[in-house]
């Protein structure tokens, strides 16, 4: 790799970081980008604070140690369990000059704007419900005026990481869930799917959402966030590479990982297999 080499780092446990790396590439396709999935490691959704925090701490400096300045955790586990201590402790001791970014704060900012009636859903992982991080966050920004239900769903992820997607037991683990979150609240008219991996079940999801119900998906969100974040933080700006490359590795078996993700992504993807 040329000296100049400084792409920006997108980090998922699995598959479900490349429905944000597409957006990203989509909005800002002029930067070098890395994506790194631990798909042998995953799901994360289940996983204690100390193991999820403990294998995205690898994953960062890995990505460091390729030559990245700025790393995307685009796993709202990692963000949710991590990314406050690597920001915090891990960063400051590597090189604070480095930036690590997570996708819940960026998903929650127009919340606001979006709902009439001041009912919010959030779908996610046991992890990201457990941490309380998206009511902690919009209570943040909206104090009470804005009420936050959430339902964990714990089979969406293996469902995505095992391409099972599109046969009757995801459409019965995906109705389960969404009927929970509506008998939870009835009056939810905005519903936040809080996992990087639950738009590879949108038809399914779309199927059993309430018409009326405004779905926000993080891609497109995320995308517009970094794109944002990189006008506002010229000194970040200017040390990310814009050779227009993509690299993708992975945890698990590059025959396994290559064909689902250039499915995922919508063009061909050459993987690298990587230990952690
Ligand atoms: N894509 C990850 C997220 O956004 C999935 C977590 C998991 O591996 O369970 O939370």
């Amino acid at each position: 790799m040329k000296d100049n080499y400084q792409p920006i780092g997108v980090f998922d446990s699995g598959y479900g970081g490349l429905t944000i790396l597409k957006s990203i590439i989509e909005q800002l396709p002029q930067y070098d980008y890395i994506y790194l999935g631990d798909n042998a490691r995953t799901p994360y959704g289940s996983r204690s604070f100390d193991v999820v925090y403990e294998y995205t701490r690898q994953a960062v400096m890995k990505l460091f140690s390729m030559g990245c300045q700025l790393v995307i955790l685009a796993c709202n586990t990692a963000s949710a369990k991590a990314l406050r201590t690597i920001q915090q402790n891990d960063l400051p001791l590597f090189d604070p000059s480095r930036r690590v970014l997570g996708v819940i704060r960026p998903s929650i900012e127009k919340i606001p704007q979006y709902t009439k009636t001041g009912h919010v859903g959030v779908l996610g992982t046991t992890g990201t419900v457990l941490s309380n991080s998206y009511p902690l966050e919009i209570n943040k920004i909206a104090g009470d005026r804005i009420i936050v239900t959430q339902e964990a769903c714990p089979m969406w992820v293996p469902l995505v990481e095992n391409d099972e997607t599109s046969n009757p037991a995801a459409d019965y683990f995906v109705r389960k869930n969404i009927t929970n979150l509506f008998n939870k609240d009835p009056e939810i008219d905005t519903v936040i799917l809080g996992c990087t991996h639950y738009p590879l079940l949108l038809p399914a999801i779309i199927k059993y959402l309430p018409d009326d119900v405004l779905l926000i998906e993080q891609g497109p969100i995320v995308a517009e966030s970094l794109a944002d974040y990189l006008v506002r933080h010229p000194e970040i700006n200017q040390k990310c590479s814009k050779a227009g490359s993509r690299r993708f590795l992975t945890t698990e078996s590059v025959q396994n990982f290559e064909p689902r993700a250039s499915m995922f992504l919508g063009s061909p993807v050459n993987a690298e297999k990587i230990h952690l």
